[in-house]
């Protein structure tokens, strides 16, 4: 199976000795989701909702159509509840810069768990500071899972909390948060608090239903879910986003505009002012044709039996601590580590020399590492083209850097 799945990226063709570990920070793009960008640029290259000719007409359709293909996939109502963003930065700025400037005020209460990493953490600090409202963290235990007993939980959310942000996967512990129990247990405490959900790195590795978790707010990026850069979304109820102001104005998000106001477009034409990303939106529907075509269930069974080798191989290597659960069931293939003696970056450099790319430092989660009292970590993270003999080669790098850098 592995090896069939790297025949569809066409990057294995030039470098057939790359051991892409690095899938958590960008997963690698199969050859349908370029076609379908390239598509885009050499079939029907203009803009959408403005022409009435058959190339606009065909650019539009084909904008529409991802939007339905994400809202099946993610198993949103109506396709009209999903925005068109930059990234999930942008769709979690989105969130906070509208419903929470518009809600979120002097004296409340937001929380966040101490596992998120900037993007779904530095909007809502921000937001706290301009309105003078409180963030609160959810620690974690020993395992790297969200302490969830009862009077961990009364403190952390109180009849002052606006908003909850959690994530759904941890980009550095692997921890697979359950999602639908925690929000249950945050609106048993406060029923109105509205909860969103970070997906960027649960999307591309298990089913996601954005209803039954009982989310308000989900969001997540393209280019982790082997979708096209600078390209992301936001689902949100769409009552919610009936009463959210627009994020940015301009052309495109308009019904009627006179000299002194204007009326504002209907959902989902509201946030997406001025050109978008469309062969960016349309290389994304390709890649969650993609993943329908793998099959979530099996891009998970994969996971799962990479977790199983992958763990057992790590920690034959002395002195090497992976973060998170130690069950390959509980977690994804986000694999973070330290080396008694080795420095992570020096790590990741020599694995570089072995054409082994991973990421060292602190993986945009930088008040998670404080937490753990450390500076930095090694990160591998795995995607649906690695294979057993790419983890060999790993733990053969790391057995080589540690001969290295320890003498
Ligand atoms: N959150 C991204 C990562 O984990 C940037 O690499």
């Amino acid at each position: 199976m592995v090896r069939e799945n790297k025949k569809y990226f066409p990057i294995f063709e030039t470098q057939q000795d790359l051991v892409y570990l690095d899938s958590a920070a960008s997963a690698l793009r199969p050859k349908a989701v370029i076609d379908k960008e390239k598509e885009y640029y050499e079939e029907y290259p203009v803009n959408i909702h403005r022409g009435v000719y058959r190339l606009a007409e065909r650019a539009g359709e084909e904008y529409e159509f991802a939007r339905k293909k994400l809202a099946e996939f993610i198993k949103a109502k109506i396709p009209e509840e999903i925005v068109w963003t930059r990234n999930a930065t942008e769709a979690i700025n989105l969130a906070a810069g509208t419903w929470g400037e518009k809600y979120v005020k002097n004296g409340d209460e937001i929380a966040l768990t101490i596992m998120e990493h900037h993007a779904n953490l530095v909007p809502w600090q921000q937001l706290a500071i301009r309105k003078g409202a409180k963030l609160k963290y959810l620690d974690i235990n020993e395992e790297g899972k969200p302490e969830m007993n009862q009077k961990n939980w009364n403190k952390w959310i109180s009849k002052k909390t606006k908003i909850a942000a959690i994530t759904q996967a941890s980009n550095v512990l692997g921890t697979i948060n359950d999602v639908k129990a925690m929000i249950q247990l945050i609106k048993q405490i406060n029923p109105r608090v509205k909860v969103l959900v970070d997906g960027a790195q649960a999307v591309p590795r298990m089913k996601v239903d954005v209803d039954d978790m009982g989310a308000d707010f989900y969001a997540a990026t393209g280019h982790k879910m082997y979708g096209p850069n600078g390209v992301g979304w936001l689902w949100a109820r769409k009552e919610l986003l009936e009463e959210m102001p627009p994020y940015q104005t301009g052309g495109g998000m308009i019904e009627e505009v006179k000299k002194y106001q204007t009326i504002f477009a209907g959902l989902p034409d509201k946030f997406e002012a001025g050109t978008v990303n469309i062969p960016g939106v349309l290389g994304l529907g390709a890649a969650v044709k993609f993943l329908n075509g793998l099959g979530m269930t099996n891009i998970r069974k994969h996971e799962i039996e990479i977790n199983r080798y992958a763990l057992k191989r790590l920690k034959e290597i002395r002195g090497l601590k992976v973060l998170g659960s130690g069950e390959p069931e509980e977690r994804t293939g986000i694999y973070s580590f330290w080396v008694d003696g080795v420095h992570p970056h020096d790590l990741a450099q020599i694995l570089s020399g072995e054409n082994i790319a991973v990421r060292a430092g602190h993986h945009c989660a930088q008040p998670l590492h404080d937490r753990l009292g450390l500076v930095a970590t090694t990160r591998a993270s795995i995607g649906v083209y690695t294979s057993r003999a790419d983890v060999d080669k790993l733990i053969n790098g790391i057995d080589k850097a540690i001969k290295l850098l320890r003498g």
